[in-house]
């Protein structure tokens, strides 16, 4: 299998991966919110073949193969861990039609032209190579095949960074404008990522700015508990001292408590979904 993510490939088969395999309930919990703005943009059809990059633990690969119920579902990811759980998930709910592989997309051979429609719930924003790993994902559609996906958005009013705010009054934080290592926070701004797109090789590009909402917990407590036990919130803090991040995290679940709503912490959060057309392999 060939690897030129090997730093992700490292974190997502390492402690990430594993977290997100643990708790995926958890995680699905968090980002579902995305999954009616996506499908409502993706219109799976029920021939589609459709490949979900970056699947993690399959919870869209397996939606959209219920939906192409006549076709079927390929997701990929780095993540073992992750593939593991989506497989026996997959295999307890008796999908047939679905199927998950080890691969980085951003150079795995792909079957030429083998797919009508690829999606991502936030699997596409780690390449070291964008333009390369959209252009690979291009290969593997048809022509006029469509690339739909969602990603995050940073606007002003963003409810999350109420909790990076909380944390940083006791520990530090990289900038995100100093860090330019690929990841969620780098991967915004529409007119990059159309830029990067339309480099690719797709055409039709169109950003939609939608908003959804994220639960991160029963409580305050349980929220911030799951949120220190983040890969990069544990990379961030591995140098801090214990008084600080048991600060920190006092400060944020005060922070929290604002958000305590209906027995859940709810947060809202902007994200955009994209869809572009590949002009052909
Ligand atoms: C934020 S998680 C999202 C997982 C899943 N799409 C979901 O919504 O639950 C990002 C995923 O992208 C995967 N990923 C990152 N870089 C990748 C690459 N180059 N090729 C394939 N998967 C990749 C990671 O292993 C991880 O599972």
């Amino acid at each position: 299998m060939k690897i030129v993510n090997s730093h992700q490939a490292q974190a997502w088969n390492g402690y990430e991966g594993q977290h997100w395999a643990d708790n995926h309930d958890r995680y699905n919990t968090l980002v579902s919110g995305l999954n009616k703005h996506l499908f409502a943009v993706a219109k799976v059809g029920p021939g589609d073949r459709v490949l979900d990059i970056g699947c993690g633990a399959g919870q869209t690969t397996r939606l959209a193969a219920g939906l192409a119920s006549q076709g079927h579902a390929v997701g990929v990811d780095l993540s073992e861990p992750m593939l593991d759980r989506a497989r026996r998930i997959a295999a307890e709910e008796g999908i047939s039609n679905v199927t998950f592989e080890q691969a980085d997309a951003q150079v795995h051979s792909f079957p030429t032209a083998g797919f009508d429609l690829a999606i991502s719930r936030g699997g596409i924003m780690y390449f070291s190579d964008p333009v390369a790993a959209f252009a690979n994902i291009g290969r593997a559609l048809v022509p006029g095949g469509r690339l739909v996906f969602g990603c995050g958005r940073d606007y002003g009013e963003n409810e999350f960074d109420r909790i990076w705010e909380a944390m940083m009054r006791h520990v530090e934080l990289p900038d995100p404008a100093e860090d330019n290592a690929p990841g969620p926070v780098n991967f915004t701004n529409s007119g990059q990522i159309t830029s990067v797109l339309t480099e690719a090789g797709f055409a039709q590009v169109t950003a939609e700015p939608r908003e959804s909402v994220s639960v991160f917990g029963r409580d305050a407590e349980d929220a911030t508990t799951f949120i220190f036990g983040w890969g990069p919130v544990r990379h961030w803090l591995r140098n801090a001292s214990s008084a600080d991040v048991a600060a920190a995290r006092e400060s944020v679940a005060d922070a929290l408590r604002t958000f305590e709503i209906d027995g859940a912490v709810r947060l809202s959060g902007p994200s955009w979904v994209f869809t572009a057309v590949a002009e052909g392999a």
